[in-house]
């Protein structure tokens, strides 16, 4: 009776162990709101996320410290507290007094095997960040920096969202209406990439996902967003891109960023560099994502 009851169940949840992690703060609000998503879609995720904000640091990595006089951000955590530590009630929700890299990998080594009875992550998001990290950003942002370790350093595969809508907003304000859509569509990404079957990603690829303004009165339903293959950089000097929507070369994140439809931006980046992936890695990519992909108009 179980299994048959599981076998009816496992086609439609597929659900997995996820890390999550942000460059925000572990009590922004987007990263809260996503974490509740993926929850509810059935996904077995742990929040390890920066105890401050630590927008732009990039890939910087070091030992968490005592948190200072301030505490942490939002008032989250009281002046004091140790290096790291968990929410009072949910120990899936996890702050790291340190850069988002440390804080990623402290939920992969540490706090994901503890929760997870050992086992390991087996997708890793960052995100949605509170602004967009598109082109020449994407080498600074705390966002990617622990995407692209998780998926270079630990070998999981990890997608960064990020978000152009908002102002950084603490985890227990009313959920803004971007917020919403955001990890709405973060799931969307998500759950395609997870339906495409092992493994969800090329080694050594993250994906960089950036959504478009999202207002009440513009992109406000996610029904009418579209999703682009796009480039990180310009290709100009570059070898050709995957054969994609009748051309051998990709927009870029910035050019679509720049059109006024509800573009959604996804980017096959290179974790060994931070730049975008040679061909057959995107071509991999485009078969698994191609069902929820559009071409530009
Ligand atoms: C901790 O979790 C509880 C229960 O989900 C919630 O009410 C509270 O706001 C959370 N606090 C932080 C800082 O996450
Ligand atoms: C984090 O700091 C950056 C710049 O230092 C700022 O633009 C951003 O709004 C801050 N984010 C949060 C969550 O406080
Ligand atoms: C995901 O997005 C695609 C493309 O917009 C859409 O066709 C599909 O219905 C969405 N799926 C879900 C589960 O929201």
């Amino acid at each position: 009776m179980r299994s048959q009851l599981l076998l009816a169940i496992l086609p439609f949840t597929q659900a997995i162990r996820i890390v999550q992690s942000n460059d925000d703060g572990w009590a922004e609000i987007n990263i809260r709101t996503f974490f509740d998503t993926l929850s509810k879609a059935g996904h077995d995720v742990v929040l390890s996320g920066p105890a401050e904000n630590q927008s732009g640091t990039s890939s910087s990595d070091a030992a968490p410290t005592t948190v200072d006089s301030d505490g942490c951000e939002f008032s989250s955590c009281p002046s004091g507290s140790p290096p790291t530590g968990a929410n009072a009630t949910n120990p899936r929700l996890n702050y790291v007094n340190s850069f988002p890299v440390t804080s990623i990998k402290t939920g992969i080594d540490t706090t994901g095997p503890k929760i997870w009875n050992g086992g390991k992550a087996e997708l890793a998001t960052t995100g949605p960040n509170v602004g967009s990290n598109i082109g020449i950003q994407v080498p600074f942002s705390g966002t990617v920096g622990a995407a692209v370790f998780a998926a270079h350093d630990r070998q999981i595969p990890a997608i960064a969202f990020s978000g152009k809508s908002g102002d950084p907003t603490a985890w227990d304000q009313p959920t803004p209406l971007y917020s919403k859509v955001y990890a709405d569509l973060a799931l969307n990404i998500t759950s395609r990439i997870i339906s495409s079957g092992t493994p969800y990603l090329p080694n050594d690829v993250w994906l960089n996902v950036n959504f478009p303004d999202v207002s009440s009165t513009k992109c406000s339903n996610t029904n009418q967003f579209q999703f682009i293959l796009t480039r990180i950089n310009t290709g100009v000097f570059s070898e050709k891109d995957t054969e994609w929507c009748g051309t051998d070369r990709l927009p870029t994140e910035t050019s679509v960023s720049l059109k006024s439809g509800c573009y959604v931006s996804i980017s096959v980046g290179d974790a060994a560099d931070k730049t975008t992936v040679d061909a057959a890695r995107q071509k991999e990519v485009l078969a698994k994502l191609q069902p929820i992909l559009s071409c530009l108009p």
